[in-house]
């Protein structure tokens, strides 16, 4: 590690999947690494990652795309759900808004946006530190124990951040949960007239 470079670890997260289903065709953002979605709900999962070496870590199942959530390469309206699974705190604020927009894009009229992810508070120091997120997942089967650990370098992002991107860009909130540091927004494409 060079000596500019420090990690703070928050506590360890629980995120109960369980009880998680998403009818039809779903698009995992940043669905490499663990690929938890692709683990949750197998071959109904399109899992897009613009890094090949992340995707070719992740379990079997879905169908793994290398390709980047702010140029999403599907028609408009093709996807029943999208899942980011702590994918958002790895892009910088300045594109969210357009991954919102391409998400919107894609998802079918009634289709759900489901967000878990970290509150992040505002970046504190050096430009080389990084955040340790540790979780305990647990999925319907099975347990998993990782770290998904990210520059700290970004401006502070938390639940109502979120939330007030996805209203602006025309999602209605399903469901909103605030468990520990993370939380899990599910949002709905309000039907166009
Ligand atoms: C640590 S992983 C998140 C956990 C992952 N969803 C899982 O289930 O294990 C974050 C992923 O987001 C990906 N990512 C970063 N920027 C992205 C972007 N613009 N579009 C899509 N994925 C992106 C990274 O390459 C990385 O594989």
């Amino acid at each position: 590690m060079n000596q500019d470079e420090r990690m703070f670890s928050i506590g360890v997260q629980n995120i109960n999947l369980k009880e998680f289903s998403q009818k039809g065709r779903v698009l995992d953002i940043g669905g490499g690494g663990e690929g938890i979605i692709g683990q949750l709900l197998g071959e109904k999962v399109i899992a897009i990652d613009p890094r090949s070496d992340e995707l070719e870590e992740a379990a079997e199942g879905p169908l793994k795309i290398i390709m980047d959530a702010r140029e999403l390469k599907f028609l408009n309206k093709t996807f029943d759900g999208v899942t980011s699974f702590f994918t958002l705190m790895y892009i910088e604020k300045q594109y969210h808004q357009k991954v919102f927009e391409e998400i919107y894009r894609v998802l079918k009229d009634e289709g759900e946006f489901v967000i878990w992810d970290a509150t992040i508070s505002q970046f504190p120091g050096g430009i080389k530190d990084i955040i340790l997120v540790p979780l305990e997942i647990e999925l319907k089967d099975k347990k998993i124990t990782t770290t998904y650990g990210v520059l700290w370098n970004k401006a502070q992002q938390d639940m109502k951040y979120y939330i007030k991107l996805g209203e602006k860009i025309g999602f209605e909130v399903i469901t909103k949960e605030e468990m520990n540091q993370t939380y899990y927004i599910r949002f709905k494409k309000k039907v166009s007239i």
